[in-house]
């Protein structure tokens, strides 16, 4: 008896977006790393718990995934791309990835609503809330950048930025924590 509850078409979108969140996190985590070398280990450690954010979402689709009796695929990841030129660059590009990552996200929306398949489609309402929130945070960060002086920024404005950001992961709200019903 095949007790797999999603077709084939949406069993290989989400799979591609285990894919996708799993490349997220090796992005977030070479920006890290590029961060840490130029100095701004406040900004890598932001981005380092911001990749371990994306392996969570890579695991919340695997989960949905193997819950509706489907068969998880895992997939070759890119590498990432080069190292950023300046911070301005890494939260331009890291933003551009979110926009990308909302449209995979109402793809897959798109899809479920498509089928009639109502139990993807309200799984998938989870990640709508939340790429709000992660598309946030990286607005945040370059409003931050901005106030520190933008491509004049001093040298002191930008370790104050850098240990500012060092200390926010405690104090804003972890994308983990949000659900439906607390979209903190
Ligand atoms: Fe998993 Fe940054 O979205």
């Amino acid at each position: 008896m095949d007790t797999n509850r999603l077709s084939k078409k949406i069993e290989v979108i989400l799979n591609k977006q285990v894919t996708k969140e799993a490349e997220a996190a090796q992005i977030y985590l070479s920006y890290g790393c590029w961060a840490d070398s130029e100095g701004y280990s406040g900004i890598a450690n932001y981005l380092f718990r911001h990749s371990q954010e994306e392996r969570n979402h890579m695991m919340k689709v695997m989960q949905y995934i193997m819950e509706r009796g489907g068969k998880v695929k895992i997939e070759a990841i890119k590498t990432p791309p080069s190292n950023p030129k300046n911070l301005k660059d890494c939260f331009e590009r890291t933003f551009k990835h979110e926009v990308d990552n909302s449209t995979a996200i109402n793809g897959i929306v798109n899809l479920a609503h498509e089928e009639k398949d109502w139990a993807t489609f309200n799984f998938a309402q989870w990640f709508v809330k939340e790429q709000i929130e992660e598309e946030k945070l990286v607005m945040d960060l370059l409003d931050k950048l901005k106030i520190a002086g933008g491509p004049e920024a001093t040298s002191e404005s930008l370790f104050n930025l850098d240990h500012q950001l060092g200390k926010s992961p405690n104090e804003v709200p972890l994308a983990r924590e949000a659900s439906m019903e607390n979209p903190v």
